[in-house]
């Protein structure tokens, strides 16, 4: 293959970021495959008659953006666009305005909480009890952050006692401290058969066996859980009862009642994901409140309030919470309580829930943008759903599909990222609707996605 030189020509701005926005939309375009090796970062310099610190910045700066990989003595290489990394490692989550328009991240919408947490640090920095703020603390020595812990559970249709709160570091964090609580290595942990890919990657590290529910149009099938139950003896299963990851549905009140039951009778550990459950004003009960003794429940500020915030909360039985606050201690000695105040005054004076309706309020407009461009394309969505899942025609695969997507600008996530490596995956794939904060961007990306959708593979779609 050629060698790539960066058409710097017409571009302004800084150097290393010319080379870099170049090499950005080179991937998007196609015209610079993954894989492909570039030029050491001196010949490079060479070939553009520049200084080799201007190419090394560039080649750091386009690492960072994930766009680039290095590998020890063998040089530097292209990556593939929105692509996650053998170790974790993932690309940039900032908000770009140029470069490949972004559907693959679930994020919710920014900027709604920005002038609400600027009142409160003002408030935070003027009050008498900062020092304690920044000193060691547990969970039990602030009490108004547990009141706040409680309000905000009992929104969630959780009534919490004291003792059954643990606070985290955001759902995910939640998530690792009751997989470290529940299940040693060896043990089998169930998951829906389409999954919040993270919470698998843990459980291979923590050397647990994994085994998957199947699923039907409306979620999960109680008699599939029950089947495992009796066959397999699992010792906890995760699962994402509303508005669900990647495939949006959410479970009804009979079958969530009828998991709940599943649960207390093999007497195995529900751990319910409600991360997107303030999205949704119209759910089922959660879980929880069916199999209390039975449910780890895991919410997070992160969906409606502000994700890096990093504030969740657990309701779990009480047996299990001395467990899940040595996780907590062994993770990060303690969720911080600097963050915890910021949380428990939004909380307290009523923002978070305003912040909440807002961010469902923009969902709703997105799914309707989205609806309106995606006319006669075959998906699953939610009316405050932050995402969509796409099933694609008979001739499409999803990974040539999400190639076609990344080529024409657009990035999207194929349906095999949530599916067990043993496992089909079916031909789809997810997009997320509020990463992308220009509606002209996101309206251009489902417009290719469309484009797509609606053509056999091998034809060429509209320009962006
Ligand atoms: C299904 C699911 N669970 C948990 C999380 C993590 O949430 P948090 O940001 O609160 O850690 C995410 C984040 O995208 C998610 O999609």
């Amino acid at each position: 293959m050629a060698i790539w030189i960066p058409d710097l020509k017409g571009r302004r701005g800084p150097k290393y970021l010319q080379i870099v926005d170049a090499m950005a939309e080179d991937i998007a375009s196609g015209h610079l495959l993954p894989n492909a090796k570039l030029l050491p970062h001196r010949e490079m310099a060479y070939q553009l008659g520049i200084s080799a610190n201007t190419t090394s910045r560039a080649y750091a700066e386009a690492t960072r953006r994930a766009l680039l990989r290095g590998e020890v003595g063998r040089g530097t290489f292209v990556r593939a666009p929105g692509a996650i990394l053998e170790n974790g490692e993932q690309g940039s989550l900032l908000r770009q305005e140029n470069g490949p328009i972004d559907l693959s991240r679930n994020l919710p919408l920014p900027g709604f909480s920005e002038p609400h947490i600027r009142r409160i640090l003002k408030k935070i920095a003027a009050d008498a009890r900062l020092p304690t703020l920044l000193d060691y603390q547990t969970d039990n020595d602030l009490a108004h952050h547990n009141e706040a812990a409680r309000i905000w559970l009992s929104n969630c249709g959780i009534d919490a006692a004291t003792d059954q709160i643990v606070m985290t570091m955001g759902g995910q964090h939640g998530l690792l401290c009751s997989l470290m609580s529940v299940l040693n290595a060896g043990d089998l942990l169930l998951t829906e058969a389409l999954t919040y890919t993270p919470v698998r990657a843990i459980a291979e590290r923590q050397g647990l066996n994994t085994a998957v529910v199947e699923m039907d149009e409306c979620g999960i099938i109680p008699e599939a859980f029950e089947e495992l139950c009796k066959r397999a003896k699992p010792k906890a299963f995760y699962l994402t009862p509303t508005l669900q990851a990647p495939t949006t549905l959410t479970l009804s009140a009979q079958r969530r009642m009828a998991l709940a039951a599943l649960a207390q009778q093999y007497n195995v550990v529900l751990i319910e994901d409600d991360v997107f459950g303030p999205l949704k004003i119209d759910r089922p009960p959660p879980v929880a409140t069916f199999a209390p003794d039975h449910t780890i429940y895991v919410t997070s500020l992160s969906k409606s309030v502000a994700p890096g915030l990093r504030v969740g909360f657990l309701y779990a039985p009480s047996r299990l919470v001395p467990a899940l606050r040595h996780a907590i201690n062994l993770s990060v000695w303690m969720t911080p309580p600097m963050t915890l105040e910021i949380a428990t005054r939004v909380i307290n004076d009523g923002t978070a829930f305003k912040l909440a309706k807002q961010q469902r309020d923009a969902a709703a407009h997105r799914q309707t943008l989205a609806r309106t461009v995606l006319k006669n394309v075959d998906y699953t969505s939610d009316p405050n759903g932050l995402h969509m899942w796409i099933r694609l025609p008979a001739d499409w695969r999803a990974d040539s599909f999400r190639a076609q997507c990344a080529k024409h600008g657009v990035l999207v996530t194929e349906g095999r990222s949530f599916a067990a490596p043993s496992e089909t995956a079916p031909e789809a794939v997810r997009i997320c609707l509020s990463h992308e904060v220009s509606e002209l961007r996101l309206t251009k990306g489902l417009q290719v996605l469309a484009s797509l959708h609606h053509q056999a593979p091998s034809t060429s779609v509209m320009e962006i």
